[in-house]
């Protein structure tokens, strides 16, 4: 029986946006009226909640609260940890909101932990890859990489990022299901701000485990969908196609879009994969799909557009993650999209902005 979509439901986009003004004044306000030192030391502080985050999610503590609260004795049995350093860990968590200590070092749910459950939608995955040892890791090399350029994976291990996930599965299922987790978050938004109903066959490059594929299936009974990417990524496409009932309509193959797409398609999607790539990489991409794309084909990039301001930007945050995790890549401005594009064949059509930090950036052929 496929899968229902439970679409989240979002406030119209004029309220997000006009909620996301207040927010950004209140805290620039916030910042101007505290002393500086006590703003920076809390913007410094800030990894704590963060790594506090991970380890809970590590620990699978939100797992073992779906039944109901549990006390500290119980959780620290089950996850093999002291009691004292796991109550502090939990009490810390639960001062922001994430679990709460409903009585005596007994613990709970709250909304906010939900999101770290293993048993539905959340952003377990997402916060087990930003959050686990590896990415902590390649943090703690930020330097190195803003010195030389040279990203972290590169100085830790000596070889190329998805080199270390093909190598390593383990970590490749968590960073599959980690971009899942976001495009689940995002989805909603993303399949219905862009025509997808106007093509035929899509393609989506890199596409990994399906999920946007298969919601876009979903809501178009007439397109056809491929999901192309490396063969470690798509163990388990297949699974998310039967489970949404689009297993007719769609493929995963395997390959490398530096040597080779699948041909014919109408629409090549392809979602945070340019961030990954130099702007010499992304030209290769870009020419490949090119010269295998329907006449009357049409690009469709979801990234970041990094504006020149000095605005808060969740792209020029992530930024920082390609700086110390890829080689070459980065979120890019209008400008620098136009370029790749130009010199790969394309013509930057038009960009569409959504509720989410990504925009569609389209390409057709020049
Ligand atoms: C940042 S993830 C984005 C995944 C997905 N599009 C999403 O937004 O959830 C980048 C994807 O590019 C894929 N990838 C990396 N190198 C590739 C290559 N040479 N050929 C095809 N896919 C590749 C990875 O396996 C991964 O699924």
């Amino acid at each position: 029986m496929a899968e229902e979509i439970n679409f989240p439901k979002l406030p119209p986009l004029f309220v997000i946006r006009a909620t996301a003004g207040v927010r950004a004044f209140l805290k620039r306000l916030h910042n101007r009226i505290f002393p500086q030192q006590f703003v920076l030391m809390e913007y410094a502080t800030a990894f704590w909640i963060s790594r506090a985050i991970g380890v809970a999610a590590e620990l699978n503590i939100a797992d073992l609260l779906i039944d109901g609260e549990k006390s500290i004795s119980y959780l620290a049995e089950k996850t093999d940890c002291k009691e004292e350093p796991l109550y502090r860990l939990l009490r810390a968590l639960a001062s922001e909101g994430i679990f709460k200590e409903t009585k005596n070092h007994h613990f709970a749910l709250t909304k906010m932990a939900d999101a770290l459950r293993g048993d539905q939608k959340s952003m377990k995955y997402f916060v087990l890859h930003h959050l686990g040892q590896h990415n902590w890791e390649l943090f703690g090399e930020l330097k190195h990489s803003v010195k030389t350029g040279e990203n972290a994976i590169k100085k830790l291990h000596d070889c190329e990022p998805f080199e270390y996930l093909q190598s390593h599965p383990d970590n490749y299922k968590i960073f599959s299901q980690a971009m899942t987790d976001a495009s689940e978050m995002a989805v909603v938004t993303l399949v219905n701000d862009y025509p997808f109903s106007n093509f035929k066959k899509i393609v989506d490059v890199g596409g990994g485990h399906g999920f946007l594929i298969s919601c876009i299936l979903h809501q178009n009974k007439n397109i056809e969908g491929k999901v192309f990417d490396l063969a470690e990524a798509i163990v388990g496409t297949q699974n998310t196609f039967k489970k949404f009932g689009i297993e007719n309509r769609a493929e995963a193959i395997p390959g490398s879009f530096f040597e080779t797409i699948p041909c014919g398609a109408d629409g090549y999607i392809l979602k945070n994969i340019l961030h990954d790539w130099s702007d010499e990489d992304c030209v290769k991409i870009l020419s490949n799909i090119h010269s295998n794309m329907a006449d009357d084909g049409k690009l469709v990039v979801i990234e970041t557009i990094i504006k020149k301001d000095n605005k808060p930007s969740f792209g020029k945050m992530i930024d920082l993650q390609m700086l110390v995790g890829t080689t070459g890549g980065k979120e890019r401005t209008l400008d620098e999209y136009t370029q790749i594009f130009n010199l790969a064949g394309f013509k930057l059509n038009r960009v569409i902005p959504n509720a989410t930090p990504f925009s569609f950036i389209e390409g057709i052929r020049k």
